[in-house]
């Protein structure tokens, strides 16, 4: 299929074809530059990356992480500080100097270990070029090891207690953080996503409990091999560990020796993002999605209001969660989680057990929700739903069944769409809301039926599995991709992974970007004079095919790419 670009549009920007090519690709009038990759030097004393061995477990500890995905730029005292999640590791690339291509010593356990978590770095602009600021003040790696504090309504409770914390009040490390979200108080938030693929029993006749097994976590990990070197990702040994896992982390970038907070008010499941709204009424509101099939949206609404200037820190302590609930008629209602409406005994077990809680009150099953983003301007909320091949068939252990219904209008979801609510009286702490569907993707060049996809989809912007959505200040929407990149078949013409910008008033999306092979497009946030976007270029050549950014004889490494306008313009 030969790839194309429609050249009229609403947009200021000449629309780019799909393609298949190793690099980047931005529009006309636009360039784009490699600001961070993995294992960049954080400070003099770090140690140059190592395209052979691909580092050790001491120069890991003092380099940016793998697999960036969230991130946010803060200004603190005129720095900018550029913070991102770490989410996770490809196996295959990061020991590339041996046959097995697996962890197999104690220091390859503390790379893998050092590789996750959070990178702080603060970054300057030398004319056009963004670089990073060795030996900053803020320069800051939080791991798999790094101290966290316990916070909101299970802290301290029993199914949080450990033998290393028998307070259950403070655990060890965040990973597999994927999406983010920022407050207006000047803290990031770190998304715990994937918690579960990285424990594992030593004992192979051991049972998790059915809670455990809800949220994915087996008697097998997924290759990382913690347990072999610390024992709190043995299950059979730490039941309790991965209870310590799975939510929102809040970290402030301004404080380097500030230990991050686990805000259980939030529910524990698996985290994507979480889109911070501040409501009229000053409340403050969280959109969150849990990525995976067959799996629920979620708000939280704060107890105390946000005051500017105020002491803002424990906001997301006190509060109530709600879960979504779509129905067919295109209305919608925000379902309570309490001890009252699901019989659980406390609101702490209705955070750990978030999935259950949402299961008994009887949310709507979703199509894998990603990012969820707020319109700027008025009270309108996006979620990326990437796509479901389950839709219909059997559910996950514990979870619902998932009939085609409300906002997921196909089995067998190859491609993905986004849903968008209006909550009654653009009052984000409303009950009920209205919704619909703003694009579902497709592919009108193989598929004439719903798999063609809406009306706002063509030969020319088509795309897949959507997954990071992002609004700038004009309310235009950013959406990034993580789907296949075969470029045939069902996905013929759509070519690497991508960015499009979407109009939400007209409906129009056009392709802005495209990433290098076998890579996905995911975090965006832009410099304090809207005239840098830094987007995530994450896991190049994740099968093997791909030496981005460095080029031939270099590993592929994940990267923050800075785009800029030739011509200063803002964007966005
Ligand atoms: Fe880490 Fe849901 O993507
Ligand atoms: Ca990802
Ligand atoms: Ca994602
Ligand atoms: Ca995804």
């Amino acid at each position: 299929t030969p790839f194309t670009a429609k050249a009229a549009s609403n947009f200021d920007f000449e629309p780019i074809p799909a393609n298949s090519l190793d690099t980047v690709t931005v529009p006309k009038g636009y360039s784009w530059q490699v600001v961070t990759q993995w294992g960049d030097e954080l400070w003099s004393k770090s140690i140059p990356f190592d395209h052979k061995t691909r580092g050790t477990g001491e120069s890991q500890e003092l380099a940016i992480g793998d697999n960036n995905d969230g991130m946010s730029l803060f200004t603190v005292d005129g720095h900018h500080l550029l913070v991102s999640n770490n989410e996770y590791t490809n196996r295959s690339i990061m020991y590339d100097n041996r046959e097995s291509k697996l962890p197999e010593t104690a220091d390859d356990i503390r790379k893998s270990k050092a590789a996750h978590g959070v990178t702080v770095v603060e970054v300057k602009q030398d004319g056009k070029k963004w670089n990073i600021v060795k030996d900053s003040k803020y320069n800051r790696r939080i791991t798999a090891d790094s101290p966290m504090e316990i916070s909101g309504p299970a802290r301290g409770h029993d199914l949080l207690k450990t033998s290393a914390d028998p307070s259950g009040t403070q655990s060890l490390g965040t990973w597999n953080n994927c999406g983010n979200g920022r407050t207006p108080w000047g803290t990031y938030l770190a998304c715990e996503e994937n918690f579960n693929g990285y424990f594992s029993s030593s004992d192979e006749s051991y049972t998790a409990s059915d809670e455990l097994k809800r949220y994915g976590v087996k008697n097998e990990d997924w290759g990382y091999a913690w347990a072999t070197e610390d024992d709190r990702f043995d299950i059979s040994k730490n039941p309790n560990e991965p209870n310590r896992a799975g939510y929102v982390v809040e970290i402030d970038p301004s404080d380097p020796t500030s230990t991050p907070k686990k805000r259980t008010a939030l529910g524990r499941f698996k985290h994507e993002n979480a889109e911070v709204v501040i409501n009229k009424d000053d409340h403050v509101v969280v959109y969150m999605g849990d990525d995976e099939r067959g799996e629920f949206i979620y708000r939280f609404v704060s107890k105390e209001k946000f005051v500017e200037g105020g002491d803002n820190r424990n906001l997301l302590d006190e509060g109530q969660l709600y879960v979504a609930k779509f129905n067919d008629d295109q209305s919608g209602e925000w379902l309570e989680l309490s001890p009252a409406t699901t019989g659980m005994k406390s609101q702490a077990e209705v955070c750990i057990h978030a999935r259950i809680a949402a299961s008994k009150v009887g949310a709507t099953t979703m199509d894998r929700p990603e990012w969820v983003a707020s319109h700027p301007k008025k009270a309108e909320i996006y979620c990326a739903l990437t796509n479901n091949k389950n839709r219909g068939k059997k559910p996950n252990a514990g979870g619902d069944e998932t009939p085609v219904t409300g906002p997921n209008p196909r089995a067998a979801n190859l491609y993905g769409q986004i849903v968008r609510w209006r909550p009654e009286g653009e009052n984000h702490t409303s009950k009920a809301f209205s919704w619909d569907l703003f694009v579902m993707a497709g592919n009108p060049t193989v598929h004439k039926d719903t798999y063609a996809g809406s009306k706002n989809i063509d030969a020319h912007n088509m795309f897949n599995s959507p997954d990071g959505i992002s609004f700038d200040n004009n309310g235009k929407l950013w959406i990034q991709t993580d789907g296949k990149y075969s470029n045939k078949d069902d996905f013929a013409g759509m070519g690497n992974n991508q960015m499009l910008i979407g109009d939400t008033e007209t409906g129009e999306i056009q392709r802005f970007l495209v990433g290098p092979k076998e890579c996905e497009v995911t975090g965006i946030t832009w410099s304090e004079d809207r005239k840098t976007v830094f987007v995530g270029i994450q896991h190049p050549g994740e099968k093997g095919d791909s030496t981005f950014p460095g080029g031939e004889g270099t590993a592929p490494r994940s990267a923050i790419i800075a785009v800029t306008k030739d011509d200063g313009a803002i964007l966005g």
